[in-house]
């Protein structure tokens, strides 16, 4: 099959992944995923990364194509996790005289994860280390946990490609696509690479600072991820979603409500809010049923929107469960500098917004509004003005910016 061509010397060697249900066997892939790799035609050849071994007949196959008779001189590591390592040993011994370029860390996961020694074959990368195989000249850059240790970037200053690793993918099969400009990535891919971004690398937004400000000082024309589309255009917007996420900014001045219902009068107190929201003017609110999102979408929604309404019962003494779930799911991403506002139900003992108050107050940059609302059962006409005053709050917090420093 022809492969795709990223520029007249290097080509892509990616593939989708239609058949994978859960991506790190946790989060669904309704589209799909693709695993990104690089071949450069140089005077010297170099292999950018692997696949996960889904992908390894297409990937071996299409290597062959790719070099057509030529020697693999090198393949460069640039992250170790299984979805793009998987057929690295594999590949070293099919490829015995290729040279692998990776950092230690990398070469010490590589012994983790397989029973081979390949120390005769490393060429250590470092920071501001360079390979030159002929036209091109690669450098690399560390990007520590962006998404795991080990992971380094290379910029390639002959075509002005950045080769990103994990960082600027995202979920979603390409369908034979290439660049993102063959993609409407507005419509069909925003939201994807937000939840993949939020999930994956959400927790690490210092370090994925670090990184975004080591390649402000490249001239990057091309960015080449290990998911996803190419960025040959736009780079601006690619970016500076980048930018926002990994500083926990709000993106939209949405209001989101989360509820967690066992029976719906929780819900129902969830929708007398959105309701007055709405008659304020504030578009776009939207629900979810914690019990029936993926928490990968949850988290990626408080990720989005700029104040997050919690709406749970008390189940157990505690907090229903999936909200539970997904409260300590935004802890450990790191979700931070935002507003939100609780409402609890209990018929006898409500406790559910006392420990949703103590887990969200663990949390960092995080303001309650107003006071928690507290249901015994259902909601009741006297609190209407409860609502209102809540929403009012809200309304007022949506127009602030404090929250976006
Ligand atoms: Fe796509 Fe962290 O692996």
């Amino acid at each position: 099959m022809a492969l795709r061509k990223v520029t007249d010397d290097i080509l892509y060697l990616g593939a989708d992944d239609n058949r994978l249900a859960l991506f790190e066997n946790v989060y669904p892939l309704p589209n799909g995923v693709t695993y990104n790799s690089y071949l450069v035609l140089d005077e010297q050849t170099v292999l950018m990364d692997t696949v996960d071994r889904a992908a390894g007949d297409i990937f071996f196959r299409s290597l062959k194509e790719g070099l057509n008779g030529r020697a693999l001189d090198y393949v460069v590591v640039h992250h170790m996790e299984p979805d793009h390592a998987g057929t690295l040993n594999d590949l070293l011994a099919l490829y015995p005289d290729a040279k692998v370029v990776m950092t230690k860390k990398a070469q010490a996961m590589f012994g983790q994860f397989f029973d081979a020694d390949i120390s005769a074959r490393v060429i250590p990368a470092a920071e501001g280390s360079t390979l030159s195989t002929g036209r091109h000249t690669f450098t690399f850059l560390t990007a520590p946990m962006v998404h795991w240790p080990e992971v380094m970037v290379s910029f390639d200053s002959e075509s002005g490609i950045l080769f990103s690793a994990d960082a600027f993918g995202t979920f979603g099969s390409l369908h034979g696509a290439l660049f993102a400009d063959e993609i409407d990535f507005e419509r069909d891919f925003l939201a994807e690479a937000r939840r993949y971004y939020c999930n994956i690398v959400g927790k690490y937004g210092t370090p994925v600072q670090t990184l975004l400000k080591k390649a402000a000082a490249l001239d990057i024309k091309t960015i080449c991820p290990l998911h996803g589309p190419v960025w040959r255009k736009d780079l601006d917007r690619l970016v500076g979603l980048y930018d926002g996420w990994s500083k926990y900014q709000p993106e939209d001045r949405d209001v989101v409500l989360f509820v967690g219902s066992v029976y719906g009068h929780t819900e129902e107190a969830a929708q007398a809010l959105g309701k007055a929201l709405a008659e304020r003017g504030v578009k776009n609110v939207r629900l979810y049923d914690v019990a029936k999102t993926h928490v990968s979408t949850l988290l990626a929604e408080a990720f989005r929107a700029k104040v997050a309404v919690f709406a749970a019962s008390t189940y157990n003494n505690g907090i229903f469960t999936p909200m539970e779930g997904l409260l300590l799911d935004l802890k450990a991403h790191d979700w931070q500098k935002r507003s939100f506002a609780l409402i609890e139900n209990g018929s006898w003992a409500p406790n559910a917004g006392k420990l949703m108050a103590e887990l969200l107050g663990s949390m960092k940059n995080l303001t309650q509004l107003g006071p928690t609302l507290t249901l015994k059962s259902a909601l009741k006409p006297a609190q209407l003005p409860d609502i209102d005053a809540l929403a009012d709050q809200i309304c007022a917090a949506l127009s602030t910016d404090e929250a976006e420093g």
